[in-house]
């Protein structure tokens, strides 16, 4: 046996190693939607002119604009539980995305993979995940859509990547859990108030999402080394650009927000993203993801360009799930 079989062999091992522990993790620390959230308690319920729901000036850029902050009270509630409620339904629509092109992954993999362990734990936890969040979206009773269109309409065909275009199809997966995970451990980390409910589904979001966002970075990290040189180049380009457009999914809520509410189009362009601050939030989302990149060799001068064109460019953030604290380098 060669030395370079050896190396690669020894990296298979810890890959697989790493996977094990993963899925020991899963069975001993999961949640149960129905079991852990006591739905019916009185202190869950969802009652009107709750000011819980109200918009964080901290967390969420609307929740600071000066068009928000100067509505009463009652529409403020208003849009914050339509929004929250929207979050939620996106969310599910990706993790219904996640599993189906999960399940078409799997069929490729032989007896005795270790991915179609970990994989098949994660897909049962995305279940549980949609379960929780349509529940959420039902007792808040706002009729939202999720995400737009084009993407609701797109999703089985983008799920068929899971089986011909794995690295791609993880690192979509990426660009819908990084942004919602870097959101909710935002607001968990502020200890601003919020409705109950939207807590207790976060916290147990957020700590299965850990191992989930761990699984997808070991995949990339494992998978990409190995790719032949033109895929890989062009895998770096196609990077940036899927957590580009997938965020954009996420985060900006669909057509039916603005007409519901009447909100004036230049909010939403100082939203998403005219204002300095909101671009700042947008290139935050991906610290864990540049540092992924450069990682696992996706960074070079031309991936380099298109992220700085997607608004996604920065510093790599130091470890995963580094806060977003550093302060912005001096304008040149
Ligand atoms: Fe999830
Ligand atoms: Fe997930």
């Amino acid at each position: 046996m060669t030395t370079w079989t050896v190396g690669v062999r020894a990296q298979q091992d810890d890959y697989e190693q790493a996977l094990r522990l993963l899925s020991e993790a899963a069975v001993r620390k999961h949640f149960e939607p129905y079991v852990d959230i006591v739905w019916d308690s009185p202190d869950l319920a969802v009652t009107e002119g709750d000011p819980r729901w109200i918009l964080s000036e901290s967390t969420d850029p609307l929740g600071r604009h000066p068009w928000y902050l100067a509505l009463p009270e009652d529409k403020k509630i208003a849009i914050g539980m339509w929004r929250q409620a929207n979050v939620a339904k996106v969310g599910l629509q990706f993790e219904e995305l996640l599993i189906a092109g999960v399940m078409n992954h799997l069929q490729t993999l032989p007896n005795g993979s270790p991915e179609f362990r970990f994989l098949t734990h994660e897909a049962l936890e995305e279940c549980n995940h949609t379960l929780m969040f349509q529940e959420m979206v039902n007792r808040i009773g706002m009729d939202v859509p999720g995400g737009s269109r084009w993407f609701t309409a797109a999703v089985p065909f983008l799920a068929v990547a899971g089986r011909f275009l794995p690295a791609i199809f993880f690192t979509g997966i990426l660009a819908g859990e990084e942004p919602i995970d870097h959101l909710q451990k935002g607001i968990l980390r502020s200890g601003q108030q919020v409705h109950p409910i939207m807590e207790g589904v976060m916290r147990i979001h957020v700590a299965e999402e850990a191992r989930h966002i761990s699984f997808a970075h070991k995949f990339l990290a494992h998978r990409v080394p190995r790719m032949s040189r033109p895929a890989r180049f062009v895998l770096s380009l196609a990077f940036p650009v899927t957590m580009r457009v997938l965020c954009d999914v996420i985060v900006i809520p669909p057509k039916q927000f603005w007409e519901t509410f009447d909100i004036p189009a230049d909010v939403k362009r100082d939203l998403f993203w005219r204002k300095p601050e909101s671009r700042r939030m947008l290139r935050g989302y991906f610290g864990d993801v540049r540092m992924l990149a450069e990682q696992i060799g996706l960074m070079n001068p031309a991936a380099r360009l298109v992220w700085r064109l997607c608004g996604i460019d920065g510093e790599p953030s130091r470890y995963r799930s580094e806060p977003d604290r550093r302060p912005e380098p001096a304008a040149a």
